[in-house]
């Protein structure tokens, strides 16, 4: 996400101002930028990172005690100079920072540019600085009512500082969807993305509520809604130190994006789908529709966690698009002479958007004429940059090196492509595909309630603790959570893990039953749970453990398993979401109480450039 910071008072303005914007690197960010009020309004920006800036501002004029700064995590437009953000107006005396989406920008673009608006950049941000420009303008209003008339005509989510060369003892912010928090000093106010720059100079902050603004000045502050109507603002006394701040409260950055999931995942299908009218909308799709849908072979390509969304994927495509499909681990696709043909479509998924090993494949896949799709978490990456065509999952930075919330957001994306082609093959009827997207926009509630066993998983992780082998079978579409939560488990506790399709068994890993041995099985309910039931006797009858997943109201699987964890019901295609959810939280509890470091476990990498 974004980070945002700003100052309004008596010390020198740019100093806080950097500072606050190391402390909210910690969020991900791909370029960074900074205003500065003093007579003149200085724009600073640069792609890279904050120390990038500092360098490029070195020798520039910073005297100023009114200013602000950003650090960009790119939504729309590619990280770059011309989109770091401040923003400014044509007229050169207002500049703009924002933390979100504004969802209707092309339709307010289109309009500004109608007006004689000029735009610098290809952000959905800078249609804002020229429509308050533009209301300013035509209305002669203040800084704040010309801020307050624009953002009632934005759909989406924000978190803007805006100032003025016209109103130069003045900062007014606002938020939507996307945190800001006011540090109240003594005639100086702070504004941040969390407290986090602030911290240092005062433990007074306001927490802005959604739809609320901020008018801030060197000695007075109002608050008030976009509808116009003051509030009272209460002041907190923070008691949290600075590293919790960063991990939002959460111990760490995994569990943090552990829950984070809910949001993710709207965020990943936010605007692009519509279940009363069974409306699918994935841009990136929509140059390649005929290529889809009259493919013969869709092939993925992807590592570690992003070749398990891939495997789900595989069950999805074929499923409700009807179209084969191969997942392919990125290195040995790449070496092994495989066959590709111009019709070939491949599907490239990685968070990172950085994988040496699936970067390479694309650009094999792509020298023999096949159309890549890249499904990322990290807007402008190489992979993307790389692709055809694709869709961003709009997960945020995932900073823990376990992969968590990207996993369930390409499963989300790779859902809505799956149900797409269908779609438009004519392979899903439009009452079904109204119902599967009811289904998928309940899911994020549904991770919540999935969240709410965290107490007693973290029960079940002190019994397993000190075991040496676990076991994780799945059937379906839950195979590919199997080898998920194996994954989890080994990358972080290092305790030695193995996924394994349910049936598989009996073809070898069944040696490996004991009474030590702690089976975990996705027995969801679903087409083929009377199948798990029978591996699942097979295990017992070799003394195995039991630890299952299943659908909550579960009476079947519980009479047999010694430990049970409850997950929503929902269609089986969207078990995945849900049912990775207990097996994230098994690994991390277990991790934790085995003195491991969960956020960057030992030999591992968040992004794997190297082969
Ligand atoms: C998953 O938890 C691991 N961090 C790792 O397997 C990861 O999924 C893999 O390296 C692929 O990374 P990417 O998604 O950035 O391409």
């Amino acid at each position: 996400m974004c980070g945002i910071v700003g100052y309004i008072g008596f010390r020198e303005a740019y100093p806080i101002i950097i500072k606050g914007l190391q402390r909210l690197e910690y969020r991900g960010y791909d370029s960074a930028g900074v205003a500065l009020l003093n007579g003149e309004m200085r724009i600073y920006k640069k792609q890279g990172k904050v120390s990038d800036l500092e360098a490029f501002v070195a020798d520039q004029p910073t005297s100023a005690t009114v200013g602000m700064g950003h650090t960009r995590w790119a939504t729309h437009g590619a990280p770059s100079d011309r989109n770091s953000h401040p923003h400014t107006s044509n007229n050169g005396k207002l500049s703009i920072i924002h933390n979100g989406i504004i969802e209707n920008y092309s339709s307010i673009k289109e309009e500004m540019i109608k007006r004689g608006h000029v735009f610098n950049s290809d952000t959905d941000t800078e249609v804002l600085i020229h429509l308050i420009e533009d209301i300013q303008e035509k209305t002669n209003q203040t800084l704040d009512e010309s801020v307050r008339i624009a953002l009632k005509e934005v759909v989406g989510a924000y978190a803007i500082v805006v100032i003025s060369k016209d109103h130069p003892d003045e900062i007014i912010a606002a938020r939507k969807g996307s945190p800001m928090v006011i540090g109240v000093g003594e005639g100086e106010y702070f504004i941040a993305s969390d407290a986090s720059p602030i911290i240092e100079y005062t433990k007074n902050v306001i927490f802005l509520n959604d739809s609320e603004m901020a008018i801030v000045k060197r000695d007075s502050l109002v608050i008030k809604t976009i509808d116009n109507v003051v509030q009272d603002p209460y002041i907190h006394e923070l008691e949290l130190q600075l590293e919790m701040i960063e991990k939002g409260g959460y111990e760490h950055f995994m569990l943090k994006e552990i829950y984070e999931q809910p949001r993710s995942i709207y965020d990943s299908m936010r605007g692009r789908i519509n279940s009363k009218d069974g409306f699918i909308g994935l841009s990136g799709l929509n140059e390649y529709e005929e290529k889809f849908k009259n493919a013969e072979r869709i092939l993925i390509v992807a590592c570690g966690t992003s070749w398990h969304a891939g495997l789900v994927a595989e069950y999805l495509i074929e499923d409700y698009a009807r179209i084969p499909v191969e997942v392919e681990y990125a290195s040995e696709f790449r070496y092994r002479n495989p066959i590709i043909t111009e019709k070939d479509i491949v599907i490239a998924i990685s968070q990172s958007g950085e994988t040496a090993d699936s970067l390479a494949a694309i650009e094999l896949a792509k020298s023999k004429g096949a159309t890549i799709f890249g499904i990322c978490n990290v807007v402008g990456s190489s992979i993307p940059r790389a692709s055809n065509a694709g869709a961003y999952t709009h997960a945020g930075p995932e900073i823990g090196v376990a992969s968590t919330k990207a996993f369930t957001a390409q499963v989300t994306i790779l859902t809505l492509l799956a149900w797409s082609i269908g779609q438009k093959k004519g392979a899903i009827k439009k009452t079904r595909l109204m119902e599967l997207l009811s289904a998928l926009e309940a899911i994020p509630a549904k991770v919540e309630k999935a969240l709410q066993s965290n107490d007693e998983i973290k029960a079940i992780a002190e019994r397993f603790k000190d075991a040496h082998n676990f076991l994780y079978l799945g059937r379906g579409y839950n195979f590919p959570v199997a080898l998920e939560g194996a994954l989890k488990l080994k990358e972080i506790s290092y305790i030695h893990a193995e996924g394994y399709p349910a049936a598989e068994m009996k073809h070898g890993p069944i040696a490996l039953i004991d009474e030590n041995m702690p089976v975990v099985v996705v027995a969801t309910k679903g087409t083929i749970l009377e199948k798990i039931i029978s591996n699942i006797q097979e295990v017992k009858a070799r003394k195995g453990v039991i630890i299952a997943i299943v659908t909550e109201g579960d009476v079947e699987v519980r009479k047999m398993a010694d430990y049970v964890i409850e997950i929503p019901e929902t269609e089986e295609c969207l078990v995945p979401l849900l049912a990775t959810i207990p097996l994230q939280l098994l690994s991390y509890h277990i991790a934790i109480m085995r003195g491991c470091n969960v956020d960057q476990p030992r030999n591992l990498a968040k992004s794997v450039t190297v082969e």
